[in-house]
């Protein structure tokens, strides 16, 4: 046979299996057979030496074009292939009205409850700030007016880290870190993870969170925080919440107190929740230390300030009649489908 009609054959045959291919596998195997690295166009070249010389270039180029409209073809085969499909695909009937079983989410007890506390804030002008939950010692302790060796360090059963680092246990290192890089006057609360070493049970976890609070200016008293926590207590509770302050300690502020509200349940009369005292406790607070500012550089004689930490799941707990606190990070859709 000689070379053009054997050529001729060759796309033949190839246009034939083309037309019968039926998916993008069936493409790619005649493109293998016709113009892969083995066939047939392959096996047309080896046979060109052949030829009488004269001819050799005239019959190389004739393969060079059969091989451009081969892979033309192929691309085009292909083409038409996808557009079958997807008409077939809109041609099967789709019943849009068919009920679909779904599960909606819900927002996370704790993070509502982070959101409404971050939200009153926001709207009495104070800013939203984050900062690190791995920390550095100066910053969770010695610049909080805690030195190394004060029995208060032992009091936050730390995870320490290497290099001086550690789980930050309490979100007050941010405000350290918010008056080393703003000049007051300033008001932000930052809500955060923090870690402890306690053993898990009802009440205590490694891991909670806390929302920090922190104002700092001329003229500011003890009064405003008083003040800003009960209308906060109210607006999470209800309209008739109370707060009361108990003498506390914290290094970094002077005077200390812990932070009650009337207990939700039982409004004050004594209930289980409360253990009978018609309070419950929903964190510490007190008026910042003249250390603390002098250590980020604040002159304690121009301004004063205040500051509170107040644990939401605590919080989240009362409000939601939760009586354990690992139901929080148990993951039971049970649980949080309830919200
Ligand atoms: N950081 C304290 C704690 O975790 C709470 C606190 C914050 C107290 C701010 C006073 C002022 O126990």
């Amino acid at each position: 046979m000689d070379f053009e009609r054997e050529l001729a054959e060759v796309e033949a045959t190839f246009d034939q299996r083309l037309a019968s291919a039926e998916s993008d596998a069936d493409v790619e195997k005649i493109r293998v057979a016709y113009v892969g690295r083995s066939g047939e166009l392959t096996r047309m070249r080896r046979s060109i030496g052949k030829l009488p010389p004269e001819e050799r270039p005239a019959a190389g180029q004739r393969i060079n074009a059969v091989a451009e409209r081969m892979e033309l073809r192929l691309e085009s085969a292909l083409e038409t292939l996808r557009a079958r499909a997807l008409e077939r695909a809109l041609s099967e009937r789709v019943d849009a009205t068919f009920p679909v079983p779904t599960r909606r989410g819900s927002i996370h007890p704790i993070r509502r409850t982070l959101e409404d506390i971050c939200d009153f804030f926001e709207r009495r002008g104070f800013a939203v700030v984050v900062g690190p939950e791995i920390e550095t010692e100066y910053h969770a302790f010695d610049a909080l007016n805690i030195p190394p060796n004060h029995p208060a360090r032992e009091g936050f059963d730390t995870f320490y880290l290497p290099g001086g680092l550690l789980l930050r246990p309490h979100t007050s290192p941010m405000q350290v870190r918010t008056m080393q890089t703003h000049q007051p006057p300033l008001a932000i609360v930052t809500p955060g993870r923090c870690y402890r070493r306690d053993a898990l049970d009802a009440r205590h976890s490694f891991a909670f969170h806390q929302v920090e609070g922190l104002v700092v200016a001329e003229g500011v008293t003890m009064a405003h925080l008083k003040g800003m926590m009960e209308a906060m207590c109210r607006e999470l509770f209800g309209p008739s919440q109370r707060v009361r302050f108990r003498p506390s300690y914290f290094p970094f502020t002077e005077p200390s107190a812990e932070v009650d509200t009337t207990c939700p349940g039982c409004h004050g009369l004594g209930c289980r929740t409360c253990s009978g005292s018609g309070w419950l406790e929903i964190g510490g607070s007190g008026m910042v230390h003249p250390n603390v500012f002098r250590e980020v550089g604040y002159d304690p004689e121009r301004v004063t300030g205040w500051a509170f930490g107040i644990g939401p799941e605590r919080i989240a707990m009362v409000r939601h009649g939760i009586d354990d606190i690992r139901t929080f990070v148990e993951n039971d859709p049970a649980f949080l489908q309830q919200f």
